[in-house]
């Protein structure tokens, strides 16, 4: 057994995570005068939520007549009917509140001529139950709305003494016999302490696990932290094989140039300076959903009209744009293609490229962040003590495939329920519960036997390898060839895990240990991502499987588990899909037959 002293923290609550979706949650429960620790891996404001650009969806109404039963429709729709209807309704309803709450606290949204919330089109988001024009629902910061975000809710959160733990790793959760969660294990990175978190209830907001693939938008940072611990409890991961692929990454380098940039006008050509868009999609064209389009984008490189000396990108066009629009709503697109394609986008297209973005799937939890374990008798049994919140969880918001802007209301209108729900659940008067200390001597044993990890493979070139294979074989398009050998691949490259070499045994910023926690972390997401996807024999929003080109609601209308244990072996389950609206038509509800599957057509 692995000997280290352990300092203890006992708290009502403790989230782990600091992104939006953290800072949201934090700050409710603290607002509740919960007691609450946040324990984050990085300082606050560089979590990856800072990185987001285009805006937080909300039908408020400002640039013309909008409403939530048709952000919900629009939803519904974008996740291909996979999304929970339950939800899918609780978001969007909540929206304008939520977005009118981050303006009070400070958030500095750009303005309209009158002085209202400005908001853009975004792909995916339209009237009349999408019988109607594209509507202007994105509210915006110009094209730097999570860092706006981030910034208020961390500052917000200190004001209500929220309790900070910065640059703490969490390594394992802390499970008791019964199956509730009582912590978590972290190590502090700058001192090479470590430490016992005791807390009534733990919130994950760990982010998502987009560094699992080799050209992503994500942060470094983003190594499915969460995930990985919720595997190594013995739960499940839901939905993994639905992976967002954003239409405009830098060519090259994968930076996110924001949807923003074609909801202000600009558009998608390809070699022979086409606007392909218009083919494939007549109604809504560069703002079809995002899947559509990236998906539209391989087929036109895959058939040769694709730009640049190797044929192998796509043009993103702002030229024709007026500078102040430049200048006022998309100064940080503006600067990151100057540096990072070397493109002045007054005068020339970017070049840009489908890359990694987003996880639909996730910890599975209800809209309350509550994480489920379906039991055979209840699909929606909850675990007692864990919640999991943003990119982190699978509420599920988005179902199979997610709109642009969706992703930050999801952050602050999700991380404010599961504070809601906390401040009816923990018991404030109650004992901080204390996990068994075989669960505790299991975490440090992990950490140890890691630290001390002696093979032969090093970490970087063992995540190299899983990001190469997952890049080739679970990727835009699918196939069961393509599949099955990179299940088999991946069973190989997890299998190395046993063989890793970890080269620094100190505890002080040891960059390399931390990696390969990471890498544990990441494994069981993409092995979770690539094995749902084998078994999923259908297309339905970002799988899209050229053997099954169909969605097939029949058999397929369905949440995927996957149960991925220590050794990588995956086991699938599935649940169902929650299908009815929380209020009914005579209610102000949306008429479920409005919402009813049908063919998805942009
Ligand atoms: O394009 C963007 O600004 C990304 C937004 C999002 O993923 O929600």
């Amino acid at each position: 057994m692995a000997a280290y002293d352990l300092e203890t923290h006992n708290y009502d609550v403790v989230v782990v995570g600091a992104g939006g979706a953290g800072l949201r949650a934090t700050l409710g429960m603290a607002e509740q005068g919960l007691r609450t620790a946040c324990v984050s891996k990085v300082f606050p404001t560089r979590s990856h939520t800072v990185a987001a650009q285009g805006g937080i969806a909300a039908s408020l109404g400002n640039m013309g007549p909008d409403n939530w039963q048709w952000h919900m429709y629009d939803t519904v729709k974008g996740s291909d009917w996979l999304g929970d209807i339950d939800t899918i309704e609780y978001v969007t309803r909540h929206a304008p509140a939520a977005v009118y709450e981050l303006e009070h606290y400070g958030v500095p949204f750009s303005r309209t001529e009158e002085g209202k919330i400005y908001q853009r089109p975004f792909g995916g988001m339209t009237s009349e139950f999408g019988e109607g024009p594209p509507v202007a629902r994105t509210c915006a910061a110009a094209d730097r709305t999570g860092h706006a975000m981030l910034h208020t809710l961390y500052g917000q959160s200190l004001k209500q003494n929220a309790e900070f733990f910065i640059e703490y790793f969490a390594i394992d959760l802390i499970m008791s016999e019964d199956g509730a969660c009582t912590g978590l294990i972290a190590w502090k990175l700058d001192d090479g302490t470590l430490h016992r978190f005791n807390a009534k209830l733990v919130v994950l907001a760990t982010g998502g696990y987009g560094r699992a693939y080799f050209s992503c938008t994500s942060a470094h940072t983003c190594t499915g932290d969460g995930g990985g611990m919720v595997a190594r409890a013995g739960l499940p991961l839901e939905d993994m094989e639905f992976v967002q692929f954003h239409p405009t990454g830098i060519y090259g380098p994968g930076m996110l140039i924001t949807e923003g940039a074609r909801g202000e006008g600009g558009y998608l050509t390809n070699s022979e300076g086409e606007r392909f868009m218009e083919r494939y999609a007549p109604t809504y064209k560069d703002l079809a959903s995002r899947d559509v389009v990236s998906r539209c984008m391989t087929i036109e490189i895959r058939e040769g009209r694709g730009v640049g000396p190797l044929k192998d990108h796509i043009h993103l066009n702002l030229m024709h744009l007026p500078p102040e629009v430049i200048h006022e709503r998309l100064p940080g697109i503006a600067e990151s293609a100057r540096i990072f394609a070397g493109v002045d986008v007054t005068k020339e297209p970017i070049p840009v490229i489908p890359t990694c973005h987003y996880n639909m799937g996730g910890i599975p939890t209800n809209y309350w962040g509550e994480v489920l374990n379906p039991t055979k008798g209840n699909p929606d049994a909850v675990v007692p003590g864990l919640m999991a919140v943003g990119e982190a969880a699978c509420a599920s918001l988005h179902g199979a495939n997610r709109l642009g802007s969706n992703s930050l209301i999801d952050l602050v209108v999700l991380g404010r329920a599961a504070s809601l729900r906390a401040g009816e659940v923990v018991d404030r008067e109650g004992a901080v519960p204390e996990g068994p200390a075989s669960e505790v001597d299991r975490a440090l044993d992990r950490f140890d036997a890691l630290r001390h990890a002696n093979g032969t493979v090093p970490t970087a070139e063992l995540r190299l390898e899983m990001q190469r294979t997952m890049q080739s074989d679970a990727a835009v398009f699918r196939t069961e060839e393509s599949l099955a050998d990179g299940v088999k691949k991946m069973d190989a490259i997890a299998g190395k895990l046993d063989d890793i070499k970890v080269t620094d045994r100190s505890l002080i910023w040891n960059s390399d240990l931390m990696e390969t926690l990471e890498l544990t972390n990441l494994m069981p997401n993409a092995l979770a991502t690539i094995n749902g996807a084998l078994a999923r024999t259908e297309s339905r929003g970002a799988h899209a499987r050229e053997d099954y080109p169909e969605r097939d609601d029949k058999n397929w209308r369905k949440h995927t588990l996957a149960f991925v244990d220590v050794k990588g072996k995956v086991r699938l389950d599935y649940r169902p899909v929650h299908t009815k609206p929380l209020t009914p038509p005579e209610q102000g509800g949306i008429d479920p037959k409005v919402i009813a599957p049908k063919a998805r057509v942009y």
